[in-house]
């Protein structure tokens, strides 16, 4: 046996694998029977959409891998989408009779192809999150965000859990998927991006995005009919089916090993007050599979809503707010370079000095420190 050359880390959550370890590799300790579903749904997940099979007539992109891959299959990408809407007085308006909010970039045939209507005065840009772990998040209970967001915090943090209906269950759920924790379910959110980002129709999104709010363009280029993604009666899945399994028992990336740096940036990381909201660990609680079930979640996020100030993205989705923004989760952020939804920031000293809002106090902090010590807490972050 080789002695330990480093201190022992604090603890090896179980539910993190531990390296060697690819990211897009699945959790430990899954079934054969989900390890099944895993591999069909990676397929599923790489699969490029055709006309023929239902993809637009507007889409963004023929398929969920094109956008999810860096650091491994299912990870964050740098192919961004863009939101558009009108703010008024009166307050935003997603312009939905125009095709807003989400843009849809590209059209199986040119005449309908979308563009952001000249009415539009914010557009917004996001880029694609990381997968990882995504079974884990989900299987956080409600009961839990809701306590997180009614505890007092210091610093002025508030914190609010964006209450949704989940189109799976039709029942009001603490959303916490996306950059406005708008989805609850990664089913959901895997149904929304095959009709959104590639123009698949499904049980859950049944109706398709007509061209700018166009019914006559759509009409013309919509030779699919609806729903286009069907339960295939050999395995009782539709495609959104798929690609669910694929994200719900996909692994988080394992932090690296601790050492002596790592933990004093640990320590600063709580100090100047980034845990209030990237809370280091949340618990699951029961699911239907013993690889969520009651596992410690090293997220580095809170799932709430924040009002983050000058860094909101000036849209309005479902209940957040303009300058409202999930706390982004901060496992394996070292692979998913550049940061922010609109991915502005290029390293992560740049993504904390952006924080606005509930996070300036922290923020000021953040910038107050030595620069040996905040080189420790970068140092701790690019670690998670
Ligand atoms: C055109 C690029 C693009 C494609 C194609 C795409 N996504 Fe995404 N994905 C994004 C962006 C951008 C976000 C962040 C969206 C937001 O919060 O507004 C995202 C977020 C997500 C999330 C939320 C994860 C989290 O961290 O909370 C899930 C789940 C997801 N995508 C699944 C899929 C699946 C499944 C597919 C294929 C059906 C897919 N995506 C296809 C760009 C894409
Ligand atoms: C008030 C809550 C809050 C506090 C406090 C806070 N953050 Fe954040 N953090 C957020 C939110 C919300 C986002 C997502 C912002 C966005 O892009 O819309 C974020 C994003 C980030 C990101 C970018 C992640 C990515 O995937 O793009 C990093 C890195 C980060 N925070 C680190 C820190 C550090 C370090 C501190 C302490 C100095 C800190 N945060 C304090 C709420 C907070």
């Amino acid at each position: 046996m080789l002695p330990a050359l480093r201190p022992a880390p604090p603890r090896q959550p179980v539910s993190r694998p531990r390296p060697p370890f690819r990211s897009g590799d699945p959790l430990p300790d899954l079934t054969d029977a989900e390890l099944a579903a895993f591999a069909a749904g990676r397929q599923e997940f790489q699969n490029r959409e055709t006309p023929q099979g239902g993809l637009g007539p507007i889409f963004n992109q023929t398929s969920c891998a094109v956008c999810h891959f860096q650091g491994g299959l299912g990870g964050a990408g740098l192919i961004t989408v863009r939101h558009f809407g009108r703010i008024s007085p009166e307050g935003f308006d997603p312009l939905t009779s125009l095709g807003g909010s989400l843009l849809q970039a590209q059209a199986i045939a040119p005449a309908a192809r979308e563009f952001i209507p000249r009415i539009a005065n914010v557009v917004a840009v996001r880029q694609p999150t990381a997968l990882f772990g995504l079974g884990l998040i989900e299987a956080i209970p409600d009961q839990t965000l809701l306590a997180l967001a009614s505890a007092t915090k210091p610093d002025g943090v508030r914190g609010r859990a964006h209450l949704v209906i989940d189109p799976v269950s039709g029942a009001e759920r603490v959303g916490r998927f996306g950059w406005k924790a708008q989805h609850a379910t990664v089913l959901a959110f895997a149904a929304d991006a095959y009709r959104n980002e590639m123009g698949v129709t499904n049980r859950l999104f049944p109706v398709e995005n007509a061209p700018n709010g166009n019914a006559t363009l759509l009409a013309l280029h919509d030779r699919v009919a609806d729903p286009e993604d069907v339960v295939d009666p050999a395995t009782g899945k539709a495609d959104v089916d798929l690609s669910a399994d694929f994200m719900r028992f996909l692994a988080a990336p394992p932090a690296l090993p601790a050492d002596s740096r790592t933990e004093s940036g640990r320590a600063l990381f709580s100090s100047v007050g980034c845990a209030v909201c990237h809370v280091p660990e949340l618990l699951t609680g029961a699911t239907g599979s013993a690889a969520t079930s009651n596992k410690p979640v090293p997220l580095y996020s809170d799932l709430l809503l924040h009002d983050m100030g000058r860094l909101g993205d000036g849209i309005t989705q479902e209940q957040a707010g303009a300058r409202e923004m999930r706390t982004a989760p901060l496992w394996g952020v070292r692979l998913s370079a550049p940061y922010l939804h609109d991915g502005r920031s290029p390293n992560i000293q740049s993504a904390v000095t952006a924080h606005d809002g509930e996070g300036a106090a922290s923020r000021d902090r953040f910038n107050k420190l030595k620069p040996a010590d905040r080189a420790l807490l970068l140092q701790f972050v690019q670690s998670l």
